[in-house]
């Protein structure tokens, strides 16, 4: 589908991540040169910034196979025990949501990442024994959102870690040119800057974003995407002109008006607009903290006065 084929499968190809990008390359190299499986990697940051794209890569890049499962389907210890025991030699094993894993799973975990070998339980009661069987070297890849909530003695057992930060305009205008011409929608240079403006610094957004406007255009009987267009197309679509969407405005709205700016506590505020608690901490809050709109104290949530002024309200001297 249109995800996969934009998606880029070699780290030159992918755009943005400086840092990230820069790191890996010189560890891939590395063990691959010594004929070593890559070091298990976690990678950690806001939602569609490439967490996926990324771990396939890697595994593109290594010349191996590449798994992916998330922690939520993972159930039994024995789910684990059948992925790991399939893997081939030096293999990418892709666990999204990792911090989703269960106790139990994750302890089955520590002894194949760090011995590459699984401890079974055979029997019950006075006669069980354990049995310890060997899997082949492998590189896990972790993803989540949230690198806080991973459990310590898991956190340690990763000797790459890597943070992926929201994606500059300028990236995103590369990102949303290149999807534009694998998609054969013609593009100006502005168009693509206001889609980038407006994309919450998110790929996934701005691609998404690209279709729609497209739609628009096509509609409007437009052959190429100009700035004016981009813009008439967004303000359709409730995006602003920071990017914030529908939701995003009804959350600093609720703050605003029902709670006084705040400080207002998650659960109350999640109650307040219908959305669960981890939607608002991995999705919405991250970007409205990034624009400098909402602060996150003690006591709760606060509407900084960028905020304020971003919603056209006087803030409260
Ligand atoms: N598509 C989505 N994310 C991308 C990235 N970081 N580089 C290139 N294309 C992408």
């Amino acid at each position: 589908d249109w995800q996969y084929s934009l998606r880029p499968r070699k780290l030159s190809e992918y755009i943005g991540q400086d840092k990230a990008k820069k790191n890996l390359d010189i560890f891939i190299k590395a063990a691959m040169n010594r004929g070593d499986a890559l070091d298990h990697v976690l990678l950690y940051g806001p939602p569609g910034l490439g967490k996926t794209t990324l771990a396939g890569i890697i595994a593109n890049e290594m010349g191996v196979n590449f798994r992916q499962t998330s922690g939520p389907a993972i159930e039994r210890q024995g789910d684990l025990a059948a992925l790991l025991t399939n893997l081939q030699e030096h293999d990418v094993l892709f666990i999204d949501e990792i911090h989703r894993l269960s106790r139990s799973v994750e302890e089955v975990l520590y002894s194949a990442m760090e011995d590459f070998a699984l401890d079974i339980i055979i029997g019950k009661g006075p006669s069980a024994r354990s049995i310890r069987l060997d899997i082949a070297p492998f590189t896990l890849i972790g993803a989540t959102t949230k690198a806080g909530s991973l459990a310590a003695p898991l956190r340690d057992r990763f000797g790459i870690i890597s943070r992926l930060e929201y994606y500059t305009p300028e990236a995103l205008v590369n990102i949303i040119k290149r999807a534009a011409e694998i998609l054969e929608i013609p593009i100006e240079d502005r168009g693509a800057l206001e889609i980038a403006r407006r994309s919450r610094g998110t790929p996934r957004i701005a691609n998404r974003l690209l279709k729609r406007v497209r739609d628009v255009a096509q509609y409007e009987g437009q052959d190429v995407i100009t700035d004016a267009l981009a813009d008439k197309a967004l303000s359709l679509l409730e995006v602003d002109k920071a990017g914030l969407d529908h939701t995003d405005r009804r959350m600093l709205s609720t703050m605003i008006k029902k709670f006084g700016g705040g400080p207002v506590g998650l659960d109350t505020l999640a109650a307040a607009i219908s959305e669960s608690t981890d939607t608002i901490e991995d999705v919405y809050e991250p970007f409205l903290i990034q624009l400098g709109f909402v602060n996150r104290t003690p006591r709760g949530r606060v509407v900084t006065r960028a905020g304020y002024e971003h919603m056209g309200i006087a803030y409260p001297e």
